[in-house]
């Protein structure tokens, strides 16, 4: 069975974009494992940057990304649904070369309108909004040893589709006051989420990201946030992400040779990989 994880924050800008990307890079790219990435986030960062805008305005147009899997359930047809998840399934998306199996279900601008409407559906017609997700992931999640969800910046009822079928998930963060100061938030609300619906989805961990060595508040902040984590029972992944113009220059849609190369050589792959092997052992150790 797939390991599914979500990455959520708040909070845009601090990252999770990135890391989800690095994670199923390296996961697939290091370890041979065959990895799923869903973007769920109507600015479709993760999938412009795994398979460029051009390609994703083709499939935006042939109705092969998520927003036709939601618009089927807010605009139902009478000739059934027009969604095909095996047709929208974008194999083999990494630029890296050395990069094989990852493959993607693409985010859409669409979403940002139909994710307002999937709560109040026009009509007759009913579904559990929560499940969406979950009916056409079960088609397809056997083919997967990871599959990773990109999260947007909120709880909408997007995230929910997500958090609904994932394991656990991560929280990526920088570490100064501004960007942890909804954290709490975002746990008890998944942990109602989760009573609500009769799961267990744990938080595997909050990620520290753009992570400044040689500032002292982000070092303090950092060793803050481990020590709390501790007592609050929320693991802190040791392997924090350097702040890099390496790592944000990755996010170029560009043809890379190694994941080295793309995401710098200069230790901001190697945080990259530790995290990816913390977070392995995390993910494997709950089950
Ligand atoms: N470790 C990093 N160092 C430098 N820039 C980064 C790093 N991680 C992400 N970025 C850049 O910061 C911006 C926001 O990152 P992103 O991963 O898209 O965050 P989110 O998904 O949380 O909005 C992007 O331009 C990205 O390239
Ligand atoms: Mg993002």
């Amino acid at each position: 069975m797939a390991h599914i994880i979500s990455t959520i924050n708040l909070k845009g800008g601090v990252g999770k974009t990135t890391i989800t990307a690095a994670l199923a890079e390296i996961i697939a790219g290091d370890y041979g494992k065959r990895v799923l990435i869903i973007d769920l986030d109507p600015q479709t960062n993760l999938t412009v940057y795994m398979i460029g805008v051009v390609r994703w305005r083709e499939l935006n147009e042939s109705g092969r990304t998520l927003a036709t899997l939601f618009r089927d359930a807010v605009d139902p047809r009478p000739a059934g649904s027009l969604f095909d998840v095996r047709a929208a399934l974008q194999r083999d998306v990494s630029p890296v070369r050395s990069v094989t199996q990852v493959d993607l279900l693409a985010s859409s601008l669409d979403l940002i309108d139909l994710q307002d409407r999937l709560l109040s559906p026009s009509g007759g017609f009913f579904y559990n909004p929560v499940e969406l997700l979950h009916r056409q992931l079960e088609k397809i999640s056997a083919d997967y040893d990871y599959i990773l969800i990109d999260c947007p910046p909120n709880l909408s009822m997007l995230t929910l589709n997500g958090v609904r079928i994932s394991d656990g998930y991560i929280i990526p963060t920088i570490p100064d006051f501004m960007s942890t100061y909804g954290i709490p938030q975002v746990r008890s609300r998944i942990q109602r989420f989760a009573t609500n619906v009769g799961l267990d989805i744990p938080a595997f961990g909050l990620v520290v990201s753009k992570y400044r060595a040689n500032a002292s508040l982000h070092q303090q902040m950092a060793d803050y946030l481990a020590r709390s984590g501790r007592d609050a029972g929320l693991h802190v992944f040791e392997s924090r992400i350097p702040e890099s113009a390496d790592i944000a220059a990755a996010a170029e849609f560009n043809d890379w040779g190694t994941l080295r190369q793309r995401y710098g050589n200069k230790g901001q792959y190697d945080a990259l990989a530790a995290l990816t092997a913390e977070f392995m052992n995390v993910v494997e150790g709950a089950r």
